[in-house]
């Protein structure tokens, strides 16, 4: 079969990294989790004392940088200069951290220039916010996966329990919100639906319905 790409895009929680990876597993495609990358950067400036706010620095940080991501089985794994971050990333914290560095147009162009690469050697589902509008403007599936912010709280909330994480439902509803109001807002390839994107709304749908809602999309087009 000729190479493809999926796009999936939507806001925080919206349950595009789940649905995405069994997509990946069902079709035998590559997920590339480009939030990840994001966080990544946060990580690092963090590590290095740096103040995530001065974009001069996070951007001159990047030269020092080195990211790769080895696609696995039922998901990705991710190196920063060679050490394994995967599980690091995945605090409230970096999240917010991400979304302050995802606003740098500079670091958006290394991120989406290692997203393109990966793209043009495989077939992929990759998500993340721009990815149906900037970085696979022809990807020949594109989602908008979205749910109502009680639910996103709620779904985030026991994906940090389940860690060992505390995790306050109010305190990460506010900071969803906040996420996706920087995110929709940055002038920089902000959060939007591209105008050729399914919309699905998963509120209140299990997660088997969103996959096959997907999987139905995708045999209509590939
Ligand atoms: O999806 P995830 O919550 O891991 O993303 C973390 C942050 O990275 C997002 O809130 C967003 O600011 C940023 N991001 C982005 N573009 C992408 C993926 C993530 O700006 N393609």
């Amino acid at each position: 079969m000729k190479r493809f790409a999926i796009a999936v895009d939507g806001p925080a929680g919206s349950g595009k990294s789940t649905v995405a990876k069994m997509v990946a597993k069902r079709l035998g495609i590559i997920y590339v989790d480009t939030g990840a990358m994001y966080r990544t950067v946060a990580l690092f400036c963090t590590e290095k004392g740096i103040a995530l706010a001065d974009e001069a620095a996070v951007v001159a940080a990047l030269a020092d940088l080195q990211m790769k991501i080895v696609p696995e089985e039922g998901g990705q794994r991710i190196f920063l200069n060679g050490r394994d971050v995967t599980a690091e990333i995945r605090t409230a914290e970096i999240g917010k951290g991400a979304s302050t560095v995802a606003a740098y147009r500079q670091v958006r162009a290394r991120m989406v220039e290692l997203q393109q690469e990966m793209a043009r050697e495989h077939s992929v589902i990759m998500d993340g916010r721009d990815i149906g509008t900037v970085v696979l403007p022809d990807a020949e599936v594109k989602i908008y996966l979205d749910a109502g912010v009680e639910e996103r709280a709620r779904r985030r909330v026991g994906e940090l329990q389940e860690k060992g994480e505390t995790a306050d439902f109010e305190e990460i509803k506010k900071m969803i919100l906040e996420r996706d109001y920087n995110d929709m807002h940055r002038a920089h390839s902000p959060l939007k639906r591209a105008a050729d994107a399914v919309s699905l709304d998963s509120t209140g749908m299990g997660i088997d319905a969103v996959l096959q809602a997907i999987l139905d999309i995708v045999a209509e087009r590939v």
